[in-house]
C-alpha cells in the first residue's frame, strides 16, 4: 500500500528503461541504484563524450568494488554492467519510461534539459528532477505535458540514505505520483510526498543548520571551534563535514535559494561561496580521512 496522501499503486506505470541526464557524482550514484534494484537498462547522458565515459567508468568501477567485497557474484556484476550504457545522443531515450536528471542547479539549464527530453520520449514517459531546492513547477513551466513531471530528490550518499522526497506540483497527475512511489519502494527507499515549496522538507531544515554554522564563523568564531562545538550533538557529521559531502557549490546554492525565498529567516553566506571556489574545507589524507582545516 502507498503511504497516506499517495494515489493507488494500481495506477503505477511499468518501468522498462531508465534515462539519466547528467553523469556526475549524484547521477552516477543513482544510476547504480536503478540498475541494481529495477534491473532494467539504464542509459546515462551528459554534454560530452568525456563526461559520459567518466560517468559510466565510475559506475562500472563501483560494481567491480561490490564484487571484490563479495557483496555480489561475478555473474551479477556482469549482468549489472551489461545494463549500463552511456550516450551523447538523446534519441537513445526514445523508449525510456522514466527519465531523471541531476544536472547543474540552474533553472534555465534544467528547463532546457526537459524541453529537449520531451521532444524524444513518449507522452507516457515520466520525468523526474533531482533538484535540491529549485521550484519543480518552474522547471515544468516549459513542458507541453507538465503533469508527468515531479521532483524525486535523493540524499547523499544515495546508496545509504533511506529517504526520497517525491515533490508533487499542482500539475503532477496521479499516474506519475503513483509510479514514483512504486519506483521509490523498488529502490528500497522510504518516499515522502512533499509540496513544491523551497527546500521541500529536508533541505529547509539542513539549510538552517548549515547556514547558522557558516554564520557563526562569519561573525567571529573560528571554524575549528564551531566544528568541535557541533560534533557532540549526535549528528552523524558536523555541519562542515556535511557541507563537503553534499558539495560546497550545491550547499551555497541551497543557502542562496532559501535566502531568496525567506530573506528574513535564512542567511546568505559569502564565506561559503569563497570556500566553494577554493574547493574544500578540510585537508584530507589519501584515504579521504579529514586531517584538519
Ligand atoms: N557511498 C556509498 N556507500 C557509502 C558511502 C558513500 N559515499 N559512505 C558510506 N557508505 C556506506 C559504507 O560502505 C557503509 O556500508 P556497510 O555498513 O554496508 O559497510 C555504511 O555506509 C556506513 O559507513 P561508515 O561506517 O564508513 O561511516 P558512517 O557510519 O560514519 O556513515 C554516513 C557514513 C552514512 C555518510 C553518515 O556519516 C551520515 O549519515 N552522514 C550524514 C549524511 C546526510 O545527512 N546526508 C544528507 C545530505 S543532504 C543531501 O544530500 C540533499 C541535498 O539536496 C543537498
Amino acid at each position: 500500500k502507498h503511504p497516506a496522501g499517495a494515489p493507488s499503486p494500481d495506477l503505477a506505470r511499468k518501468i522498462t528503461k531508465v534515462g539519466i541526464v547528467g553523469a556526475g557524482l549524484m547521477a552516477s550514484q543513482f544510476a547504480l541504484l536503478f540498475v541494481r534494484k529495477l534491473r532494467v537498462p539504464v542509459v546515462i547522458t551528459d554534454i560530452d563524450q568525456e563526461r559520459v565515459d567518466k560517468g559510466v567508468a565510475g559506475i562500472r568501477a563501483s560494481i567491480d568494488e561490490m564484487q571484490e567485497k563479495g557483496r555480489i557474484s561475478r555473474d551479477e556484476s556482469n549482468r549489472l554492467k551489461a545494463l549500463i550504457s552511456g550516450t551523447t545522443d538523446l534519441a537513445d531515450f526514445a523508449d525510456a519510461d522514466w527519465v531523471i536528471e541531476a544536472v547543474f542547479e540552474e533553472l534555465g539549464v534544467k528547463q532546457e534539459v526537459f524541453r529537449n527530453v520531451e521532444q524524444v520520449v513518449s507522452a507516457e514517459c515520466i520525468l523526474a528532477t533531482n533538484t535540491s531546492s529549485l521550484s519543480v513547477t518552474a522547471i515544468g513551466s516549459v513542458l507541453e505535458n507538465p503533469q508527468r513531471l515531479l521532483g524525486f530528490h535523493f540524499f547523499n550518499p544515495v546508496a545509504v540514505m533511506p529517504l526520497v522526497e517525491v515533490v508533487n506540483t499542482a500539475a503532477t497527475d496521479d499516474e506519475t505520483l503513483s509510479t514514483a512511489m512504486v519506483v521509490a519502494k523498488t529502490l528500497g527507499k522510504n518516499a515522502v510526498i512533499t509540496a513544491d515549496a523551497p527546500g521541500f522538507v529536508v533541505n529547509r531544515i539542513l539549510a538552517k543548520l548549515l547556514g547558522e554554522a557558516m554564520h557563526a564563523v562569519e561573525t567571529g568564531t573560528p571554524f575549528e571551534v564551531v566544528d568541535r562545538a557541533t560534533a557532540p550533538f549526535g549528528l552523524p557529521m558536523t555541519p562542515f563535514e556535511l557541507l563537503e559531502l553534499v558539495g560546497l557549490k550545491v550547499g551555497a546554492h541551497v543557502l542562496d535559494t532559501h535566502h531568496a525565498a525567506f530573506p528574513e529567516r535564512f542567511f546568505e553566506s559569502e564565506g561559503l561561496h569563497r570556500l566553494a571556489d577554493y574547493g574544500k574545507i578540510f585537508d584530507r589524507d589519501a584515504k579521504g580521512k579529514r586531517k584538519g582545516f
